[in-house]
């Protein structure tokens, strides 16, 4: 589907659908063929008043337009960015479900005063996008694809045309980041292996993106003996994959971290297997950062720092090579790890994955984004994720990022109490605390992430209760919601 802002009168295009985007009660001037409609739907007290309510209306009489719908906004006053994402998205799958091929939206004026022609077009760009997705679930018959093939946004008019018409590009660009986040993370364990995963991670790669990936045996040269302990027991090789933004006159490095691991059965601390299949979703930390790269290498994210993405590609099985509790492992950074629980395995591919960017790159600031604890889930819930890390400024700087990129954030604390936990008693640090005694088992994974980021100013999100089993949103249907894509984006181009 294309998505592109066009100039002129709505109304005086032909289309399939049209939506008005409205505040509740605003006077709407619509051709005689649709004030009719109007008329009658009114009379009938079928007119919408309510956030996200609709009326669809057929003209009465010559209309260029098959069909009107009505999509209320709500009060002016409530009307906000993430609720005008929800509209364009509710607007494209009506589109859908009308087998509608081309879709125009356009925006009444008082709606169109409540935010600048570049938000509005951005938000709506976004929504548009991110609603049509739908996961191609590989079946012998496909499902067809959607009819639309073309969504106008339209009706923002005069000086502000271009400001709106680059949002809408920006928006449209930013959500098929998104979508491609989302097809990664909603694969099966068998359909993406860390193979796999590097393989989509190199066809990013072009003039702007560098990608490598490093194999075992490289990773056994950087002595990246965390890393290599979880792979252990899994026959699929894991992959360090790595990718390089570097732009002319780049004076700052940036470095973004993600957990890859493909499937997540526990290892020999083997999972119950009730909700094990969703494992595959662990992925999403490592989904989110080959998502900005996505982004950066299309043009719809730009930074004029070097940024530096690594994931840290695994799978978690039991096997008879597999680690056991109480193995002892030796990191990147020599620092030695006591495995009391096989399952907390994020923090170790982690830890060796930080200390390489570390190492390597000597970034001015370090993001690193894993779907790490269950605990996060009883702590924030779906909808919100973890932030925590050792430099306030920098967090101030990431929870004001996710309030205009719409990744919810809240932080946690990270003190001396919390890195005391994690101290070893056989080796210098343990990969979990002492359980139900300690309690705050999102703080103990990043506590023990703190080993291996040096000096580095660093956040860390926890993002295992909102890269899926969110609630259904319009734009998001269930599925990977491909959580913090939209944010990394915003933090590489605000530096
Ligand atoms: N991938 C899981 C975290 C997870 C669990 C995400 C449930 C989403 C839903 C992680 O590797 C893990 O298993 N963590 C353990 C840590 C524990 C052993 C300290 C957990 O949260 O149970
Ligand atoms: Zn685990
Ligand atoms: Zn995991």
């Amino acid at each position: 589907m294309q998505i592109t802002c066009k100039a002129g009168s709505p109304f005086a295009t032909k289309s399939e659908l049209l939506v008005l985007l409205h505040t509740t009660g605003e006077k709407l001037a619509l051709p005689d063929s649709f004030a009719k409609a109007l008329k009658a739907a009114k009379a009938a007290g079928d007119l919408p008043t309510e956030v996200r309510a609709s009326c669809l209306l057929y003209p009465v009489g010559a209309a260029r337009q098959k069909r009107l719908l009505l999509l209320s906004a709500g009060p002016k006053t409530d009307v906000n960015e993430d609720g005008m994402r929800r509209l364009a998205a509710i607007a494209v799958q009506r589109a859908e479900d009308l087998g509608a091929a081309t879709v125009v939206l356009c925006i009444a004026e008082k709606l169109s005063n409540s935010m600048t022609p570049a938000r509005l077009g951005l938000c709506l760009g976004e929504g548009a996008q991110m609603g049509a997705y739908r996961y191609a679930v590989p079946k012998k018959e496909k499902d067809k694809p959607a009819a639309v093939k073309n969504c106008y946004v339209m009706s923002m008019g005069g000086k502000a045309q271009k400001a709106a018409s680059d949002g809408v590009k920006r928006g449209a660009g930013r959500g098929a980041s998104v979508n491609f986040t989302r097809s990664l993370c909603n694969a099966s364990g068998n359909r993406m292996t860390p193979t796999l995963l590097a393989k989509a991670a190199k066809a990013l790669g072009n003039t702007k993106v560098r990608v490598r990936v490093l194999d075992e045996a490289q990773m056994k040269r950087e002595k990246m003996g965390a890393l290599l302990g979880v792979s252990r027991g899994s026959s699929e090789p894991a992959k360090l994959i790595v990718l390089d933004y570097k732009p002319k006159g780049a004076k700052k490095t940036l470095c973004v971290v993600g957990k890859g691991l493909t499937f997540d059965a526990g290892g020999i601390s083997l999972k119950p297997s009730g909700t094990m299949d969703e494992m595959r979703y662990d992925m999403c930390g490592g989904g989110a950062v080959l998502g900005l790269f996505h982004a950066l290498s299309s043009g719809a994210a730009s930074s004029k720092q070097r940024i530096v993405g690594i994931v840290a590609a695994s799978e978690n099985l039991p096997d008879g090579d597999a680690q056991k509790p109480g193995d002892v492992v030796t990191a990147k950074n020599g620092l030695t790890i006591e495995i009391l629980n096989t399952d907390a395995e994020g923090r170790l591919i982690l830890a060796d994955a930080l200390t390489y960017a570390v190492e390597h790159y000597k970034p001015q600031a370090m993001v690193d984004l894993a779907t790490l604890t269950g605990a996060v889930i009883i702590a924030l819930g779906h909808e919100v994720s973890a932030a925590i890390g050792n430099d306030q400024k920098l967090v101030d700087e990431i929870l004001e990022r996710g309030k205009s990129s719409g990744d919810a954030m809240w932080q946690l604390p990270l003190w001396c109490v919390h890195k005391e936990q994690m101290k070893g008693k056989y080796a210098d640090l343990r990969n979990i605390n002492s359980g139900k005694a300690d309690g705050g088992g999102s703080i103990a994974g990043a506590a023990f992430l703190s080993n291996f980021v040096g000096d580095t100013p660093w956040v860390h999100l926890d993002i295992a209760g909102s890269a899926w089993n969110a609630k259904a949103k319009d734009y998001y249907r269930g599925g990977a919601t491909g959580v913090g894509v939209r944010l990394l984006i915003d933090w590489v181009a605000s530096r």
